[in-house]
């Protein structure tokens, strides 16, 4: 199972998070960390990979290909990928390179969840008002969109379990 989105948006914190362990994957409040697909076996047959993040201006151009390479590579040429959790920062508007990789994703079986990430950052209104925004751009099942946050640990366990139970489906 593939974690990927912007560069910054949570994807090594909500990864250790699942792992319960604190510095399974590297993560920095400088964009652009995680450099290098890097795979990590939760329990028995179950990996979950750690991408780097797209959209960042300051990685150089060369960089961002690479990047842009790898995450395609993940996620288009991996038989045995079963599911995308694909991160989206609960207070920003998906990005232009937000929708093209949504788009990507939704085209192929591969199942996918969102999780809306940084939940702890928001009042309960201001929270409950994103997610009916962003439910409502994504055109995804509402069973698909998990509302987490590294910090409080909310939603984790619901991630967890989803995973596991698309992993073991497939
Ligand atoms: P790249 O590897 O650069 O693509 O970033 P990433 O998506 O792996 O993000 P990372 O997990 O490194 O987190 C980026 C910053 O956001 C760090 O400063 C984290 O502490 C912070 N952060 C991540 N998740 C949360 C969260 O749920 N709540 C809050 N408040 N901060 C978070
Ligand atoms: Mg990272």
């Amino acid at each position: 199972v593939a974690f990927v989105g912007r560069s910054n948006v949570g994807k090594s914190s909500l990864l250790n998070s699942i792992g319960g362990r604190k510095a399974l994957a590297r993560t920095s409040k400088h964009p652009g960390k995680t450099r290098d697909c890097v795979i990590f076996r939760v329990n028995g047959n179950l990996y979950l990979v750690d991408l780097p993040g797209y959209g960042y201006a300051q990685v150089s151009k060369g960089e961002r290909a690479r990047f842009a390479r790898l995450i395609k590579d993940v996620l288009t040429e991996r038989p045995r990928l079963v599911g995308v959790v694909w991160l989206l920062d609960i207070r920003r508007d998906p990005s232009d390179e937000d929708i093209v990789l949504g788009q990507r994703l939704m085209a192929h079986e591969t199942p996918i969840l969102v999780a809306l990430t940084k939940t702890d950052k928001l009042s309960n209104a201001e929270r409950k008002h994103r997610v009916a925004l962003l439910q409502d751009s994504l055109s995804l099942p509402t069973d698909q969109i998990i509302v987490t946050s590294a910090v409080t640990k909310e939603g984790i366990d619901t991630l967890r379990d989803t995973i596991a139970s698309v992993a073991q489906t497939r």
